[in-house]
């Protein structure tokens, strides 16, 4: 029986976050996830643009990929009822793989319920008591919690601080196997990982190179393939891990790109992926489908970065703080250095203006780093950036943020 005191605790702790403002509320959404969408306030609908999902392509609600998955709930059902290896692997699951692993240029790939489930089982797999995990102290919670699970001495470097990494590389020599651990694309900032300088001291210290590209995969670089394409350093990263919660359609689940040694180890070894099920057929049965999308086209792409331009520099123009300035990513982080005021700043944003976006303050992001973080879509039209840019500057004058 639970004790009346348990209870009063958690109840005195929750209000404890809402005191300080770290209290997480949740907006209900009643229309499908895009760029205009329709939430609960104040017990009534209300239509706000979308400015805080990770919807990179616009593909959350694309009514083709709505289709291909209406047609695998026919063929498939809703999913597999089992764990993969006893009986839970369509050959829609295989398919899916190999064509990620071709897309991305691996050797294979293994797919996860989650990229935190993916995150979760890689290391506890690969490396034990002999070996050393060197990871960036930015790094997503899912990558700390899956490191926590390995055996492996850890050290942790300054994300964009190179000696410190080659400190931490040195003091791992002793190690058997070596693992640097880093975010592709830091979700916070929009700062994307020195990967060049990263493979290159993985090569000088015999180490292995992991990249979570959840943020990534599917619009950065060129081609889509992820920040390994934008840094130029193909075939040199050694495990990719990353989310189909984000630009690949939005409706969960993760995986694992590597050598096949790798991944089937994997197979055998992560606890994530042996004792849990895996994605669900619709999830595979559009993954196919958009990986076909993004090969055959880069218009979804261009218009996304044709988007993040156009946002940054109006911004720019209009007088925000606009974290790196120069930044390429679809994440904007809009600064304001203060927690009470971005919280308020967002609320306005949302309830006078329409424009729903969320503000970020410690111990998410640094304290005095409090911040509005913009999330730019290809399914935005100009007229949504514009109208955004708009309201940004009047809240911005009445908080006086801007002149
Ligand atoms: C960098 C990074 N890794 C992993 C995850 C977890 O992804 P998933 O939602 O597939 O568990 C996220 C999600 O926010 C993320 O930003």
């Amino acid at each position: 029986m639970i004790k009346k005191q348990f209870l009063t605790d958690i109840s005195s702790e929750l209000e404890n976050l809402r005191q300080n403002g770290l209290y997480k509320s949740e907006y209900e959404i009643v229309s499908s996830q895009s760029s205009e969408i329709e939430i609960i306030q104040n017990n009534s609908k209300k239509k706000v643009l979308n400015f805080c999902a990770n919807n990179y392509l616009g593909l959350a609600n694309n009514q083709n990929l709505v289709d291909v998955a209406k047609k695998s709930l026919d063929d498939y059902g809703l999913g597999t009822a089992s764990v993969r290896f006893i009986c839970g692997t369509f050959d829609l699951h295989k398919k899916f793989e190999k064509t990620l692993a071709e897309f991305l240029g691996f050797e294979d790939v293994i797919t996860f319920s989650s990229c935190f489930a993916a995150n979760g089982g890689v290391f506890a797999a690969l490396f034990d008591e002999q070996d050393a995990i060197i990871s960036a102290d930015l790094n997503h919670a899912s990558l700390i919690d899956g490191i926590r699970l390995s055996k492996a001495a850890r050290y942790f470097y300054k994300f964009d601080d190179m000696s410190d990494l080659e400190k931490k590389l040195q003091e791992a020599q002793k190690n058997k196997t070596r693992v640097i651990v880093t975010d592709g694309v830091f979700s916070m900032d929009g700062d994307i990982a020195d990967l060049k300088s990263i493979c290159d001291l993985a090569e000088k210290y015999d180490a292995l190179v992991l990249v979570d590209d959840s943020h990534a995969t599917g619009f950065i670089g060129e081609n889509g393939r992820g920040t390994f394409e934008f840094c130029g350093v193909k075939g040199r990263v050694d495990i990719l891990t990353s989310t189909l919660g984000k630009a690949l359609g939005g409706a969960g689940g993760g995986f694992i790109a590597s050598k096949k040694e790798i991944v089937e180890k994997l197979r055998n070894k992560a606890r994530t992926y042996l004792f849990s099920n895996n994605i669900a057929p619709m999830v595979a049965a559009t993954g196919i489908e958009i990986l076909d999308m993004i090969s055959k086209s880069k218009i979804l792409i261009k218009k996304l970065a044709d988007n993040t331009k156009f946002f940054r520099e109006k911004m720019v123009a209009a007088g925000f703080d606009v974290r790196d300035k120069n930044g390429v990513h679809p994440v904007v982080p809009v600064m304001l250095h203060d927690a009470i005021l971005a919280s308020k700043f967002a609320k306005m944003m949302i309830e006078e203006e329409g424009i729903y976006v969320i503000a970020f303050s410690f111990p998410v992001v640094p304290k005095n780093e409090a911040r509005i973080r913009v999330q730019i879509s290809a399914a935005h039209e100009q007229e949504h950036l514009e109208r955004a840019v708009a309201a940004f500057v009047k809240v911005g004058k009445k908080l006086g943020v801007i002149k």
